[in-house]
């Protein structure tokens, strides 16, 4: 049975980067001959505009039903009056909720040809390859109770950092799974110095590696410290475990080592279906781009390499999504650069759409 994709391009430059995704899976389909169902439908402005809501229920059951879901960006300035419950986000938000997607896969990688764009010494960031684990769907965003409250005369603001055993081991699992295709370790980060949530999510972290992965390595890091070592000498980590709070921080912290919010993919993993692989959503980092939405300046990596991510992380295509890490690598090292990848002393920026395209012809130099 062929593998089955749905493709949301949502809106903003979602829809403009997402052609260039297309153009990457027409050259695998044609000349690796991986065989894709790919469906393509509405989400977010796009979906609002149709149906009235930022996702229909026949396109959620779609996603449910799908190997892997690539999604564009939503979000726009015409949808900015929306009631809350029909903005753009919430049909992210529901794919991400009804999919139970937990594990969060951010990852930091350091491409060859843009070592000096880094803010960081090139010493310090060249070769890097670093995947944090955010915990997702639990923790102080979604703890309760939550509120403001009055007490006495002033008013208190309260968010509960609450995690289950569950919660923890499954997340766990994630990042000992993922570190075994990789270079076998794990740190998972906390503040069980000041936390009870942390005291436990270091036991079970502990737990889990001990009866299931002893062969992984674990190491414990209270999560300052954690993103002062990111920062300092990141080529020590391998795979980041972390809750949802320190997570958001962290991701973004290791996102800004190596550079553009162009380049940068992410994975939401949620648990294995009957096949036995993860529900995936996998989509770029950034959002929409309004700014730059319709001028052919958007960078399409951070959404050619989430479709990368789902080779990996989905297809089990490990050649095939390093052959189009190396198609990037090389298209970047050829000077070719999209606008916001531009430095003092650099040509002319290619638009969105040269940009895929060097890249579909590099993989079949490459092949
Ligand atoms: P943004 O990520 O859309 O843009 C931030 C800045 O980075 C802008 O200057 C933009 O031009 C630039 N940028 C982003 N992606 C780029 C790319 N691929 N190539 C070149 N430059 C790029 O974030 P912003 O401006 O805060 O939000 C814009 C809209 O997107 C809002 O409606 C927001 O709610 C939505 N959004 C959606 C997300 C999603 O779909 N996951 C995530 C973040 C924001
Ligand atoms: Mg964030």
């Amino acid at each position: 049975m062929p593998d089955k994709l749905l493709i949301l391009p949502g809106d903003g430059i979602g829809p403009e980067v997402m052609t260039e995704v297309r153009k990457v899976i027409d050259w695998f389909a044609a000349e690796k001959g991986l065989a894709f169902e790919v469906e393509e439908d509405l989400v977010g402005g796009a979906a609002y505009d149709v149906h009235g809501k930022p996702l229909a229920d026949e396109t959620m059951e779609k996603a449910q039903a799908a190997d892997a879901v690539l999604l564009g960006a939503v979000g726009g300035p015409k949808y900015d009056k929306l009631d809350f419950s029909v903005k753009p986000e919430r049909g992210l938000l529901r794919l991400r909720k009804e999919m139970d997607l937990f594990a969060n896969l951010r990852p930091a990688v350091c491409f060859d040809a843009l070592a000096d764009f880094s803010s960081l010494k090139k010493d310090v960031i060249g070769g890097l390859d670093i995947m944090i684990v955010r915990e997702l769907t639990s923790g102080v965003y979604f703890g309760e109770p939550r509120g403001i409250f009055k007490e006495g005369n002033e008013r208190v603001g309260i968010n509960t950092q609450r995690y289950t055993e569950g919660e923890i081991a499954r997340v766990a699992r994630s990042a000992f799974e993922l570190a075994r295709a990789r270079n076998n370790k794990v740190c998972s980060m906390e503040k069980a110095n000041v936390m009870e949530s942390g005291i436990l999510w270091r036991d079970v972290v502990q737990e889990v590696h001990d009866a299931e992965y002893p062969d992984v390595e674990l190491t414990h890091m209270y999560a300052d410290a954690g993103g002062m070592q990111l920062v300092r000498w990141p080529k020590q980590f391998d795979v980041i475990v972390t809750d949802n709070l320190f997570g958001d921080m962290l991701s973004d912290v290791a996102a800004m080592l190596t550079g553009s919010l162009g380049m940068l993919p992410s994975a939401s993993l949620g648990l294995p279906m009957a096949n036995g692989r993860p529900k995936a959503l996998y989509e770029p980092v950034h959002g929409s781009a309004p700014d730059i939405a319709g001028t052919g300046k958007a960078n399409p990596i951070a959404c050619i390499l989430s479709f990368g991510m789902a080779l990996r992380y989905s297809f089990g295509k490990l050649d095939e999504a390093a052959l189009l890490e190396r198609a990037i690598d090389a298209v970047l090292a050829d000077g070719k650069r999209t606008a916001d990848l531009m430095q003092a002393g650099d040509k002319q920026p290619v638009s969105t759409s040269e940009m895929g395209d060097a890249i579909v012809a590099k993989l079949g130099e490459l092949a």
